[in-house]
Parts: structure tokens; sequence; C-alpha cells
């Protein structure tokens, strides 16, 4: 292999500004990288943007921008939040670029060429949003089993990739292989979606329904589906410099059939080699709900990273994802966090210490005499068991093994007291002071790849910038450099979920979330007929078509519009509000109407669509 380590994350789609699953996985893979550089491997980083497909040329039509200027725009989000979060990848891949296209083409004409691809005519259910076909039983109450949304029956003929031809291939190599997929019970998922029947997948999309694309090299009607496309990258973007495969693939959960399964496959049907290891990570979740674009529940990684550090706020996300499993996300543990550990445990170790040293010493690091073979045993070991927790990807493991030494350290100054000890015997307390030093030096040098910055300050107050991982590397004798407080506590209030306090909603807390959204049931009615409401000037009594059933409304509207333009206007209505009665008339459900001084205008649909579909 011609480098130690090569480590990608996925491409992230240009439909939406990056979110903090986005921050997450970009964060994992430049930590684990960093790890790697400071065991003295050779590494690189692969990271990039996902720019095909119909959900990017959705997101383009909606801006009314040409799809490649939309995803030049999009792409800057990403790579200032890269720089902003000090993301140090060796290169960043878009799949609009020659490079990636050539390649693309290449494999799909040597695939074809080998007999791996052939046409056929289809039809399936079809999620416009996942850009996924669906058999009858894959949908869920007959709409998307991935989004819940409603799926459209499509026929046409299109170009497959025999997938089914490699299936036992496949599972005979990842029971060969034990560190192809992470975590193990992943591996086991894939395996068991593997014993089901396979179905070859459909790799090309019309350019009647879906242009933005990477053209097929044998027909020129048809794109090539965003995930061959896509996977492609991992490929495309170090073939020329002879970096494959890869050392990981780190992705999320949410994408790992395509990377375990379409993706080794595509490989093997191009006679190339296979990543080493796939290792997906877990969601994070706010409020139980997994974030994401569609969904809408976005925490703003930036707006926390300004508010409290960069730094820190990796930490965080290292700290508190245990990588096989699903992690919460608050603003209230994230202030926990960084108080509980860079606070109280890093920072006040330094200020301590920089304060006895200071006050005893003149500043100059005492002489640590003997090594102390109880704190070299301990250093040695977490360093060991580190490099351990490294390799299956146990970043929560990594994080606490490096602070082992400081917290050790802040005992050890409670057990040996060297504020009082100095004044008996000013060599043991120097010796004590030495070894705390020492460990808080290790706890840095052991945080870098996490903390750059906040680490090589530390370390530069110790005069200490270019030690490495053994013990004893502390020099004595040099004076130490006094500052600012390396991690402030956080004081901030964050308000308990008290539900007594009740106060006015700001505009900023007055967000629903996508399911607090959703219990509100909008449908499409026709408007079948509309008359008065005996003794009631404003109000008109409806009837109204919601495909399966007929219902009568009451609605205010009698001043904005005459009963005999209504008939035939298709509205949206409120499908699931409680009956009531308004001037005895019963009224099932509410109309949508935007309002303003004294205009009304009916919300209504933009074009021929079945009675009682569902609004999203
Ligand atoms: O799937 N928690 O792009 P994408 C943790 N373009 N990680 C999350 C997350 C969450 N809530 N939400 C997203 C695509 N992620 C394709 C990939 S690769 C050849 C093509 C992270 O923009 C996680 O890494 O939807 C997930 O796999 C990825 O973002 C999906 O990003
Ligand atoms: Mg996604």
């Amino acid at each position: 292999m011609p480098v130690d380590f090569y480590i990608t994350t996925p491409i992230y789609y240009v439909n939406g500004e990056p979110h903090l699953g986005h921050a997450y996985t970009t964060i994992l893979a430049d930590v684990l990288n960093r790890y790697h550089r400071l065991f003295s491997d050779e590494v690189y980083f692969l990271t990039g943007t996902d720019e095909h497909g119909q959900k990017v040329q959705e997101a383009a039509l909606e801006l009314n921008l040409p799809p490649k200027e939309h995803c030049d725009r999009m792409v800057l989000h990403f790579i200032r939040l890269w720089e902003k979060l000090g993301i140090d990848y060796s290169d960043f891949i878009r799949t609009t670029e020659e490079r990636h296209i050539t390649v693309v083409q290449e494999i799909l004409q040597r695939i074809m060429d080998k007999g791996d691809i052939y046409q056929d005519e289809f039809e399936g259910w079809y999620c416009v949003v996942d850009e996924r076909y669906f058999t009858d039983k894959d949908l869920i109450d007959g709409n998307c089993p991935l989004c819940g949304r409603e799926v459209n029956r499509m026929r046409e003929m299109n170009y497959f990739f025999k997938m089914s031809a490699y299936t036992r291939w496949l599972i005979d190599y990842i029971e060969e292989h034990p560190r192809f997929i992470l975590p193990d019970f992943r591996r086991n998922e894939v395996l068991g979606f593997l014993r089901q029947p396979t179905r070859d997948l459909c790799i090309s999309r019309p350019k009647s329904r879906l242009s933005w694309g990477i053209t097929l090299p044998f027909d020129e009607d048809y794109v090539t589906y965003v995930w061959f496309d896509a996977l492609l990258n991992y490929y495309s973007a170090v073939k020329d410099k002879g970096l494959w495969p890869a050392t990981v693939h780190l992705i999320g959960k949410d994408i790992l059939t395509t990377h375990a399964v379409y993706w080794p496959i595509m490989l093997k049907a191009a006679d190339l080699e296979l990543p080493q290891t796939i290792f997906a990570h877990g969601w994070w979740l706010v409020e139980e709900a997994k974030m994401s674009k569609s969904l809408g529940n976005v925490v703003k990684p930036l707006d926390m990273v300004d508010m409290y550090g960069v730094e820190q706020f990796k930490y965080f996300l290292m700290r508190e994802m245990s990588p096989g499993s699903d992690a919460s996300f608050s603003e209230e543990l994230l202030v926990k966090g960084i108080n509980a550990d860079l606070a109280n445990d890093l920072g006040n170790l330094l200020s301590r210490l920089t304060t006895l040293v200071n006050r005893n010493y003149d500043g100059i690091i005492p002489n640590g005499g003997e090594v102390d073979e109880e704190w070299r045993r301990l250093g040695e070991s977490c360093v060991l068991m580190l490099k351990d927790a490294l390799k299956n990807f146990r970043m929560d493991e990594i994080v606490k093994l490096a602070m082992t030494p400081v917290r050790r350290a802040n005992k050890y100054l409670e057990e040996t007291s060297p504020w009082r000890l100095v004044k008996q015997d000013k060599n043991a307390a120097g010796r004590a002071l030495f070894n705390a030093l020492e460990a808080l030096r290790l706890t840095s040098v052991l945080l870098k790849p996490i903390m750059p910055g906040k680490c090589r300050d530390i370390l530069q107050r110790l005069r200490a910038e270019k030690t490495g991982l053994n013990w004893g590397e502390l020099n004595a004798g040099c004076k130490i450099i006094k500052g600012e407080a390396i991690f402030p506590r956080i004081v901030k209030e964050i308000p308990p979920p008290d539900k007594e306090v009740k106060k006015a909603p700001t505009v900023e807390e007055n967000v629903i979330t996508f399911q607090d959204f959703e219990r509100v049931e909008m449908k499409v009615a026709e408007i079948v007929a509309a008359e008065k409401v005996e003794g009631a000037e404003k109000l008109l009594k409806l009837q109204v078509d919601l495909g399966i059933e007929k219902r009568q409304l009451v609605a205010g509207i009698a001043r904005y519009y005459s009963m005999d333009e209504l008939p035939g206007k298709k509205i949206i209505v409120v499908a699931n509000l409680k009956k009531v009665k308004i001037r005895g008339v019963e009224s099932q459900g509410m109309l949508l109407a935007a309002v303003k001084g004294k205009t009304m205008r009916l919300l209504t649909v933009d074009g021929e669509i079945p009675n009682g579909t569902k609004v999203l």
C-alpha cells in the first residue's frame, strides 16, 4: 500500500447546508487521521461532495439555478465549515469534476464489456426523494419505507448491473474478512441482507426523467444512477496517485448497504481491490429523532462552535459518541461535558500547576529525579491501549485513555500535597510536581489530534512542543509560560425543561419538529358546492371532496369569494381537526388561506392531482 492509512468520508449531497451529522463524520475522520499521523503513519484523507442526481437537481430547480451553479454555491458551505473546524483533508473531490466523470465512464464501459450490465424493462414503486425503486412488499402502508412519503408506479427501459451474480462471492468475502465491515453487528446486518434473494441494481436513469448526471458511455439517452457515480469517488480521486485501495470508508449507518453491498461488488466487477474496512457509526439524535435535512431539525453546528469554541465542540462530539451506537446532542450536555472534562480536569490542573511552580520554584520546572515507575507504566499503558482503541474506532475510549494521566494527576496532587510538602522536602515536592506536569504533557500530546490548537498552547507553556509519547520527556529547568485560563468555565444557565415556566415563545423558540408538523394532516380537497350560512354574513358552508370521503366545512370566506366561483377549486384542508359546530352548522376540517388586511386568498395546488392527496 502506498500510504499506511487512507481514510474517506461520505461525499455529502449538496441539496442542503451541512449539519451536525456531516460535521461529526468529517471531524471523526480528521481525528482518526491525525491519530494515525501521531503514531507515525503516512496518511491520506479524502472528503468531498455528491453533486448529481434528483435531489440536487430539484434543490437547484427550487432556487431557479442551473444545477452546476447551485453546486458551486453549496460546496462553499462545506469547504468553509471544514476550514472553520480545522479539518486537514488531503483532497476534496466533487463528482462534477472531469477527473471523476472520466473514471466513472471508464469503469461503466469496463463492466459493460465484461457482460455484467444488461438492458431490461423495469417496473416498480419509485420514491423521488430517495431516488429508489421499491417492490410491493418493500412499501410500508403503501409509502416509501425510507422516508414515508408517497411513491409512484413507474415503468421504463433501463440498464442493470448483475449484482445478484456476485452475492455468493460477497458473503464468502465478508465471512473471511471479519474486519471488512465494522462494528460486528453491522456485518451481521449486511450478511442478513445478503441471505435474502438479491436483485440486480438499476444503474441508469432516462434523461427524459433526470438529466443531471453522468452520461452512460454506451447510451447517451441515459445518465448514471447517482450511487454508482458517487461511490466511485473514493477511487477516482486517488487513481492517478496510486493510492487505491482505501484503508477505511467512514460512513453513517444510513448508507451501509450501498457501501457494504453495491460498492464491493462494483469493485469486484471492475477488477479493482476492495477497501480494508467500512466503518458505520450511529446517528446523532436531537430529541430522539435523527437529524437530517429533510426533517428540518438541524442543529446548526456553526452556532455552537462560535458559542463554545471549535476545539471544545470537537472534543465533546468525540467524547460523547461511542461510534457503534447513536448519541444525543443537546446544548446542556455540551456545556456539562466541556466544564467537567476541559474546564475542571484539564484546565484546572494546568493553572494549579503553573501557580505552584511559580510560587515555589520561580516558574522553573523542577527536577523529576529518578523515573517514577508507577507513572511510567501508567503512561505506557495509556498509549498502548489508545492504539488498540484506535484500531477499533472506539473514540469514546480514546478520549478516556488520553484523559487518564490528567485525572490520575489530580488525585495524585491531593495525595502528595506538594504545597505542604514543599515546606519540609523541596526535592520531593518538586518530583511530585514534575510527575503531575508530565502527566499533563502526556495528555496534551494524546489529545492533540482532537484539539490541535489548545494542546499546542498547553505544550508551549510547558516548553514541550516537540515532545512525544514516552513518559519523562518533559524538560526540567525550563521556565513555564504563564497564560490565561485555557478552558474558561462556561457559566450559562440552560433552562431545564420545566413545564411550569411559561413565557411567550420568541421566534427562535417557536420551532416545531417534523413530528409536530406531521401530526397535522393536510389534504387536497375539491370544492363541490358552496352555500350561505343562515344569519352569518361572513360564513360559507362548503361541501368538499376528499377522494375517499365527502366533508362539510364552514369557512369565513364569504366576503372574499362568491358562492359560484368556488365549486371546482382545489384547496388544501386540515383533515384531522376536531369536529365543531359553527352557528349550529357542523364543520369537519379547516381550509388554508393567506390573509393580509382586506385580502384573503385560498391555498390551491399548482396542477392536476387527485382529491385526497396528502400535503407535506
Ligand atoms: O448519503 N448523525 O449524503 P448525505 C450522524 N451523498 N451522521 C450523520 C447524520 C446524523 N444524524 N446525518 C448525516 C449521502 N450524517 C450520499 C453519500 S458516499 C459515496 C455518498 C452523516 O449528505 C453520515 O456520515 O445524506 C451519513 O452517512 C452522511 O452524513 C450522509 O450524508
Ligand atoms: Mg442522507
